[in-house]
């Protein structure tokens, strides 16, 4: 099939449900219509198309086979933790607030995210949290959200349950699979749902709290913000969403207002807010920084290994900012991370969780210091890179990144942060060079946080799906 082909699909598609279908999309797509045209009879691609675009039914059933359904019960709990401890209990106190709390998960699939809510709930509530909250699901794919409402689901869903979980809520059905309990049931609904629509069904009004994770990575930036107002609409003043934590920088678009709480982060309704104000420190102020010796042009640098002060182990530190322990990191470095020697390592980390905790100012302080203490720390030029990209200074962060890359070359999540900043700034062919060599590095070391000894956990199948889609789009863009 040929572009000219496939171009009419593409389009139809991206109008009317935001999917991209460039690069590694292209492949699903052929697939899609070589199987529609095999069961509707359809003689050549431009015959199915003028059926397709002209039958609901058959549109409908065309994007299903598109659509990217992924999905499994509690997938990244902390953010159903943010929901179960903060959100609902704030919802409840709120005195001008109805009763029930009203949860959308938006782009819901066969109804793993929305079930797992449930169960959150009722392990929290016990049989009050079925009249305390509303649960409903809409997803385009009609497929899934018939499995949704059947509630029967194999292994490969329940990866990340807890088997006590499994034990309360599911009862075996069939040789392999387990249905989900009527109780838990009873707390969703499910609906068809296009997040492109302007507005949306009825029951998917008067929302307190949308889900909307790992949907918008299919989307490009406005498209995104189309459907964030659109949620705005839908929802009541006191409204929350809660986006894919690797999603989450992406959203920030100026709709909603980015909140950080504890190390949590979601959004609100209401205007973002002005840039954090410097925060005021509980430990010593910093000691003089010496002046950094500048990079050499050629040599490569030998590698330097700082052993870690006694008493302190890297690992449990690391494990601390995982947990967003940042009381317990204060409590464990602060003022020990001011003695000598310096430690690069201990301070960038310490500079990393300052930077998740959105201090950037301190963040960046550390990470200066840690180049004092080592110049050639890896992390310390990562952590002065994502310091300078939060805070949009796009030329620094830019800077720091190329430095990472010249002490060491296959640090694969600085070509993809590289990658993003050159995307952004319109930089085409440097973006696909980076993102390029991101794919290359990340698949010779497919490690989360890219070989560092700060935490990045980035979802490395995402990132590569990511790095692939752009790829794709600025060739395409080229053509
Ligand atoms: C990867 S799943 C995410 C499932 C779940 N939210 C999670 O995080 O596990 C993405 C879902 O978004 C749905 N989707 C894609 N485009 C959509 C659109 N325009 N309107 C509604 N749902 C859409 C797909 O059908 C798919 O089920």
């Amino acid at each position: 099939m040929n572009a000219t082909e496939l171009a009419p699909f593409k389009d139809l598609i991206r109008t009317r449900c935001g999917l991209l279908l460039e690069g590694v999309g292209e492949e699903p797509l052929v697939i899609a219509i070589r199987k529609r045209m095999a069961e509707t009879g359809a003689t050549s691609a431009t015959g199915y198309f003028a059926k397709m675009a002209g039958h609901e039914d058959e549109f409908q059933e065309f994007v299903t086979l598109l659509t990217i359904n992924e999905t499994y019960f509690f997938r990244e709990p902390d953010q159903l933790s943010l929901l179960m401890d903060r959100l609902i209990p704030r919802l409840l106190a709120d005195e001008t607030g109805r009763l029930p709390i009203r949860i959308l998960s938006a782009g819901c699939s066969t109804g793993e995210e929305p079930y797992s809510i449930a169960i959150a709930l009722l392990e929290k509530y016990g049989d009050a949290a079925t009249r305390m909250v509303q649960i409903v699901g809409g997803d385009i794919d009609h497929h899934a959200l018939a499995k949704a409402r059947a509630g029967r689901y194999t292994a490969f869903s329940f990866r990340s349950l807890a088997p006590e979980l499994r034990q309360r809520y599911f009862h075996p059905s069939g040789r392999d699979g387990m249905v989900i309990d009527d109780r838990v049931k009873a707390m969703v609904s499910f609906h068809h749902l296009n997040l492109l629509a302007e507005h949306f069904p009825p029951p998917l009004s008067d929302l307190d709290v949308v889900f909307f994770r790992n949907v918008s990575i299919y989307f490009d930036e406005a498209t995104r913000k189309a459907i964030q107002q659109t949620f705005e609409r839908s929802m009541t003043e006191r409204g929350h969403l809660v986006i894919g934590s690797a999603e989450t920088l992406a959203n920030d678009l100026g709709v909603f207002r980015l909140v950080q709480d504890d190390g949590a982060f979601y959004f609100r309704r209401g205007q973002p807010e002005p840039p954090p104000r410097p925060v005021v420190h509980s430990f010593p102020t910093p000691v003089a920084m010496a002046p950094r010796p500048p990079l050499p042009t050629v040599a490569a640098p030998p590698p330097t290994v700082v052993p870690p002060r006694p008493g302190l182990k890297l690992d449990e530190i690391r494990a601390l900012i995982r947990d967003k322990r940042f009381d317990r990191i204060d409590l464990l470095l602060g003022a020990r991370n001011r003695l000598p020697p310096a430690d690069p390592a201990l301070l960038a980390l310490e500079g990393y969780a300052r930077m998740l905790a959105r201090d950037f100012a301190a963040a960046a302080e550390l990470g200066k210091r840690a180049l004092a203490a080592d110049e050639w720390s890896v992390d310390a030029l990562v952590l002065l890179g994502l310091a300078a990209k939060w805070q949009g200074a796009a030329a620094d962060a830019i800077g720091w990144f190329k430095k990472v890359l010249y002490v060491r070359r296959e640090c694969w999540p600085a070509h993809y942060y590289l990658a993003d900043l050159h995307r952004s700034a319109g930089a085409a062919e440097a973006a696909q060079r980076c993102y390029r060599a991101a794919l290359q590095y990340l698949a010779e070391q497919p490690d989360p946080d890219g070989g560092l000894v700060l935490p990045l956990g980035l979802p490395v199948s995402e990132v590569r799906f990511l790095c692939e889609r752009h790829t794709g789009a600025i060739q395409s863009a080229r053509r």
